[in-house]
């Protein structure tokens, strides 16, 4: 039986990159909106007095008048086994690896653990209004199978990947180029366009994996239509100098992942702090993604992103929050972290051109942009309530707000998980523990 669902609210979304420009047609916005959902799907989204005399007779309604409806956040890049060492103090990327990580993602081989790591992740991803999201496993293919039951259970959309090291990293934490190639290939079998998931073959970083690991990760890309990739990417300098003496004959740590054919469309590279323009350009040749992940490259005092640089250089950017690295799940909260690096660097991120790299910018990241990312007929119905009345400073300052510039830009400055009224997952509300609508 087909279910219709007519929603009333204000409704944000995005057909193109707003650019630095000031709304300019690339954001459409419906002060007084109807979005109408039938069977999981976007029908319609106009404005609601259009709308309502011609809603269908079994259309269900509900109403969100006075909130801001917006497409489900997206997150390109995030590690749900590190939910547990979030905020752990003190340390810079490669001894926060040692100290923290390493411990934390050792409890993956134990299924039962994952499962329950990875419920309450994406628990806590919907409670922050994000839908879907680039994940990183452990080196146990146990932990991504708990992770995509977990996601599948939830209608999700989803991307997922087990890690790849066979080097530089506890021994009990190593696979083999061999083993991690044969446990990728049947997790590619057993998941990937399963549902509305996908797989992400995921070498950790260059340090950790020999040659021969990144040379199948390569190969695998090639065999497997629509495989994404996922990895890091010049981070923190020591990293990169660690890589300049592991791969002497590499003209840069991104010629290193170059070299063995990872750098390819659905290619996501968290992180590109320290890279030259030449690397920023190859990156835009080949159609490969920066993930930008403002809090963690904060948090672990890694360095300042260049959004003005890879826009110039013509190169994809989607957002990530980083967790454990990163301190928040909240891509409100990740999007005013990006707006001071923008700041710390001259460089200025406008509102509108923040939320589109929260929404259908991630989409395009990710290349599913035809799927989800927006309220344009046929996507996939995953959105996000926001309550801009939710704490009692962004009400006040929202009072004397004259445009909507300035409404969402007070609402990425002061908001986060609180302004998640309610989150929809294939047009089905979700059960937001604590929430009121
Ligand atoms: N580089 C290699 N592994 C990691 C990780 O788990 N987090 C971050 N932020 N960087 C990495
Ligand atoms: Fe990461």
């Amino acid at each position: 039986m087909s279910e219709t669902l007519a929603l009333r609210g204000s409704l944000l979304h995005f057909l193109r990159d707003p650019g630095d420009e000031p709304a300019g047609g690339a954001a459409q916005y419906f002060d007084d909106g109807i979005l109408l959902l039938r069977d999981g799907r976007v029908l319609e989204a106009g404005d609601a007095r259009a709308l309502l005399p011609r809603l269908p007779a079994d259309a269900a309604r509900r109403d969100h008048s006075g909130k801001l409806l917006l497409p489900g956040f997206v997150d390109t890049h995030i590690h749900y086994p590190q939910t547990d060492l979030i905020a752990s103090h003190g340390t810079r990327l490669l001894d926060w690896l040692e100290r923290y990580t390493f411990p934390v993602e050792r409890r993956f081989g134990d299924p039962a653990h994952a499962r329950e790591v990875a419920d309450f992740f994406l628990e806590e991803l919907l409670r922050n209004g994000t839908t879907t999201a680039m994940v990183v496993g452990t080196v146990h293919p146990q932990s991504v199978d708990a992770f995509f039951e977990a996601a599948q259970a939830r209608g999700l959309r989803m991307i997922a990947g087990k890690v790849l090291m066979d080097r530089n990293c506890p021994e009990d934490l190593r696979d083999t180029a061999q083993s991690g190639e044969a446990q990728t290939r049947e997790l590619i079998g057993r998941w990937h366009g399963r549902d509305r998931l996908l797989y992400a073959v995921t070498p950790r970083f260059a340090p950790a994996c020999s040659a021969e690991q990144l040379r199948r990760a390569g190969r695998l890309l090639e065999e497997f239509p629509g495989l994404y990739l996922q990895t890091h990417l010049a981070e923190n300098r020591e990293e990169v100098a660690w890589v300049g003496d592991l791969f002497p004959s590499s003209r840069s740590y991104l010629d290193v992942y170059d070299g063995f054919g990872l750098v390819r469309p659905r290619s996501v590279f968290a992180h590109c702090v320290h890279l030259e323009d030449a690397d920023r350009r190859r990156m835009a040749e080949r159609g490969a993604v920066a993930a930008f992940c403002p809090t963690a490259n904060l948090f672990l005092g890694s360095g300042l992103f260049d959004l003005a640089a890879a826009g110039a250089c013509g190169m994809t950017v989607g957002l990530g929050t980083d967790v454990g690295g990163g301190t928040s799940f909240s891509m409100l909260r990740t999007l005013h972290e990006a707006y001071k690096v923008a700041q710390l660097r001259g460089q200025n991120l406008s509102p509108l051109r923040a939320l589109y790299l929260a929404t259908l910018g991630g989409a395009q990241a990710l290349g599913l942009q035809d799927r989800i990312g927006s309220f344009a007929p046929g996507r996939e119905a995953d959105l996000v309530v926001i309550d801009l009345a939710a704490t009692p400073l962004l009400e006040r300052r929202l009072r004397h707000a004259e445009s909507l510039a300035e409404k969402l830009f007070a609402l990425i400055m002061l908001g986060d998980d609180r302004c998640v009224a309610a989150t929809y997952v294939q047009g089905r509300i979700q059960a937001l523990p604590g929430k009121r609508l």
